[in-house]
């Protein structure tokens, strides 16, 4: 069976089951503050979960596109070194909200791998939750009694906390689980050990293929369980290892979802994959096939490597992929991103972003890989350095805090360091190193460290957002959470009708005040949680449950939505000016300007960018009023045309706002009419990633702003220059001022011709030579023109000219023809510069050199004196 068609059978089981069929959500989040990555089935569900969401059906199911490489769940320094664990892998998955519970969960796996995918039942184990005193839970008997049903006794174990209760994070829906193993052991193997000895014990051929969660409880922030309101099942199968038992495969690095992969990497770098687990030219194949699905997923997905937050973390696994490739297959220059077809043709038909995006994510990778190759190049300079030092030094171990320097801020990755370091029989000293890294860690946390308190609730049931109407509401809070951070102490509040914007689809949240008749406070920020619409306030009302008024700042709130509404006219612009290969990558809307990154592969010229403002001015100026189409269902908004983004997250009804022949999927607020828009500045045009280019913009009262500044510079012009017409003056000020320069030189020139007579005749015998030591101010042009003459005019001659034009010290040597080869103006020059902290060079006949000490001219000069 092909990877394609187990996991097409999977959706077509549980459909025949009726659940609905939904697409992966992206590997990315947005808008969701606790987890950067979807890092589970149920990533997407949490809010239905929660209780925060009504679910868009009672049965679901899919294949999502995980991350495993931060927070709890982190799996990357395995990968690699084992069979079976991955960055990015396929999690599929059935989910009950509220409907079926344990016994279907169980009939339903064991229906599927045994008869539809014909695993036989002898190589099944299965494990149930054991129960845990301390948290007071008990032992899952019926999850038990369900599995005695089908499978026999002696293939039940029980399991502990760690392995049996699953929970997504440090807070949120958990529960005990009940994990299905399979064991891939050949029969001789298994008649040595028992694979229940193996299950969970790290054997690469005894793994959990599938994991049934059933979600009971919510772990709240204090630690304690509490009930959920209703019962659900959430299971997840890594797609890999059921297709490395399908497939009769011992590693699933030699399933048909990495074997085209791995035949690529050998095929550019020349190197053999032998399977072998502790080889490293292997590892770092494995490395590297692995690495390239998570980082190609995410940037198509539309995260760009980065220096912060979820595009450091792609940027760091595409550099261990690059770092394992230079060391262990000698591959110096950029190839991973050959890999992106590759990994396209494979997977495009069911993830379409790859296919759409692969001309991106191949030039973002390229680029990532040129950039960091050229980091590896220094870095290897600024190691070698350190190695002599070291060895200079008498000592064995390089500098703990340059080694720590070289990591932190260059970028080098240390095992790199390590190994050369090696090579020439020295160390690092590691526990150094550890102390440098802990400590920066720490530091970097303390800066974000915040703690938040569990949700008191008030009131349960969904809240409303009113603010696409109105930008003030009556309300009350229905629940509120103390967080604590180094700012002081907030209160986070949900209302129940919310007037406050989000932070979302670029645009910042809004701020504002929440007031009654006795209290006041200050809206700080808005932000979505679970779906949760949260305020940050400055303070907990004495009465939490009286009524408020709440009210956005109108001025913030006016200029943010029209730069969101001209981001929109923008786009759309773009894509006229420049093509339909323009999409969407990033933008920020803010009450002061906006940010719009969008792929494009070149600079944009000046004619272009003004023709993108003249058009979107344009359509301000045609007052088009906003049509908004609140809950459509999506099917229908993209018939009307409207453009739907990568690496968002749709639900089946949308919201798409149209100005006329713009149309888009937003959840944004806009002006009700482009005029109030006012007018359209772009104020910069720049790369921000490789095929990508950024434009930022102002609006409204800024553009106004703006244009204000400038009438006021020109004006000021015009009073300094005493004249209407500045561009003319400014014209006449640069023909003076190029002629008065002329008029300098002319006059330098004749100055040094003055001076060489006077110097000829100032040369002293000093043995069997002339020599000339001289002080001037003249500009080193010249002196360097006079030195020249002289040395050809003078001969058995030596000149040296130690000049302080503008304050910089500088010393010039000639050395006459005949006396090259006893003489060297290099060598002389070398040992004067010394002097002026300088340094400088040239051939025998000629040399000079700058310098950092002006006062240290003097003794140069004594020195020059002797030679
Ligand atoms: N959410 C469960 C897991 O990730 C199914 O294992």
């Amino acid at each position: 069976m092909t990877s394609q068609e187990i996991r097409q059978k999977f959706l077509d089981y549980f459909k025949s089951k009726e659940h609905l069929i939904v697409p992966s959500a992206p590997i990315v989040l947005k808008d969701d503050p606790t987890l950067m990555f979807s890092n589970s089935g149920m990533t997407q569900f949490k809010d239905f979960f929660l209780g925060y969401k009504t679910p868009t059906a009672p049965r679901i199911a899919d294949t999502q596109k995980c991350l495993r490489v931060s927070g709890k769940h982190n799996d990357l320094d395995d990968v690699g070194r084992d069979t079976y664990h991955h960055t990015m892998f396929e999690m599929l998955g059935n989910w009950s909200f509220g409907d079926y519970f344990k016994k279907d969960a169980i009939a339903f796996a064991w229906e599927l791998l045994t008869e539809v995918y014909g695993i036989p039942k002898e190589n099944l184990y299965v494990t149930i939750f054991e129960g845990d005193a301390s948290e007071n839970l008990e032992r899952d008997q019926a999850a038990y009694d369900y599995w005695k049903a089908v499978i026999s006794e002696d293939r039940i174990i029980n399991g502990n906390k760690k392995d049996n209760f699953w929970e997504m994070g440090a807070s949120g829906p958990c529960g005990p689980c009940s994990e299905i193993h399979v064991d891939l052991r050949t029969p001789e193997e298994k008649a040595k050990v028992s694979g229940l000895e193996l299950v969970n014990n790290d054997h690469p051929q005894v793994v959990e293929v599938w994991n049934l969660v059933f979600m009971e409880f919510n772990r709240k922030a204090d630690g304690s369980l509490e009930k959920l309101p209703a019962q659900h099942v959430d299971t997840g199968m890594g797609f890999e290892r059921l297709c490395m038992a399908l497939q009769g495969k011992s590693s699933n690095y030699d399933t048909d979802v990495f074997t085209p992969l791995i035949a690529k990497v050998e095929e550019l770098s020349g190197k053999k994959y032998t399977g072998i687990l502790e080889d490293e030219k292997d590892i770092a194949i494995r490395v590297i096939v692995d690495h390239i699905r998570a980082v190609s997923f995410a940037i198509a997905d539309g995260q760009l490597p980065s220096n912060g937050g979820a595009g450091y973390v792609i940027r760091r696994i595409l550099r261990r992929g690059i770092s394992y490739s230079y060391r262990f297959l000698d591959m110096k220059e950029p190839f991973l991103y050959k890999l992106v077809a590759v990994l396209k043709d494979q997977m495009g038909s069911v993830f379409h972003e790859l296919e759409k995006q692969g001309k991106l994510v191949t030039d973002v990778i390229k680029s990532e890989e040129e950039s960091f190759l050229r980091t590896i190049e220094t870095g290897l300079i600024r190691v070698d350095k350190l190695i002599q030092q070291t060895i200079a030094n008498n000592s064995k171990v390089l500098p703990t805090q340059e080694v720590f320097e070289l990591y932190d801020t260059y970028g080098f990755p240390d095992d790199l360091t390590r190994i050369i370091a090696e090579e020439k029989g020295l160390t690092i000293d590691e526990k150094g190193f550890e102390v440098a890294l802990n400590e920066q860690k720490l530091r970097s946390k303390a800066d974000s460290a915040q703690k938040v308190y569990d949700w008191v609730t008030l009131e349960e049931g969904e809240e409303n957002f009113v603010g696409y109407d109105q930008i003030e509401a009556e309300t009350h809070i229905t629940r509120y959470r103390k967080v604590e951070n180094k700012d002081g102490e907030f209160y986070q509040v949900v209302l129940s009708n919310s007037p406050f914007y989000p932070e979302g689809g670029g645009q910042v949240g809004d701020k504002g005040v929440l007031e009654n008749a006795t209290e006041s406070f200050e809206v700080l920020e808005t932000k979505k949680e679970n779906g949760l619409i949260i305020s940050l306030i400055n303070g907990l009302p004495k009465d939490a449950s009286a009524i408020f008024y709440a009210k956005a700042d109108a001025t913030d709130r006016k200029n943010s939505q029209a730069n969101h509404s001209v981001t929109h006219l923008l786009h759309e612009a773009l894509r006229d000016v420049l093509g339909t290969h323009v999409e969407q990558k990033g933008s920020y809307v803010g009450p002061e300007y906006l940010r719009f990154d969008f792929s494009h592969f070149n600079k944009m010229t000046e004619e272009e960018l003004a023709l993108v403002e003249e058009k979107v001015n344009a359509k301000i100026k045609e007052s088009i009023a906003l049509q908004e189409f609140r809950n459509i269902p999506i099917q229908e908004a993209i018939d009307k045309g409207a453009m739907a983004l990568f690496g968002e997250k749709y639900g089946d009804s949308v919201r798409m706002i149209q100005f006329g022949s713009s149309k888009e999927l937003c959840g944004g607020t806009h002006v009700k009419n482009t005029s109030e828009i006012g007018h359209f500045k772009l104020t910069s045009e720049s790369s921000a990633a490789a095929g990508i280019r950024r434009i930022e913009a102002i609006s409204g009262d800024k553009s106004d702003e703006y244009f204000k500044n400038l009438e006021k510079q020109v004006l000021e012009l015009s009073q300094l220059l005493k004249s209407k017409d500045v561009v003319r003056s400014i014209e006449k000020l640069i023909e003076e001022n190029a002629s008065l320069k002329a008029e300098v030189e002319a006059f330098k020139k004749e100055k040094a011709k003055g001076e060489i007579g006077d110097w000829k005749g100032a040369y002293e015998q000093k043995g069997d030579k002339l020599l000339l030591v001289k002080k001037t101010s003249l500009d080193s042009g010249s002196v360097k023109d006079i030195v020249f003459q002289l040395k050809k005019e003078i001969p058995t001659s030596i000149t040296i000219i130690l000049s302080d034009a503008d304050g910089k010290p500088m010393i010039t040597v000639g050395v006459s023809d005949d006396l090259a080869g006893i003489y060297q103006a290099g060598a002389l020059i070398k040992e004067l510069a010394k002097e002026i902290q300088g340094g400088g060079g040239g051939n025998p006949g000629f040399a000079t050199a700058g310098g950092k000490n002006l006062d240290g001219l003097e003794n140069a000069y004594q020195k020059a004196l002797n030679i």
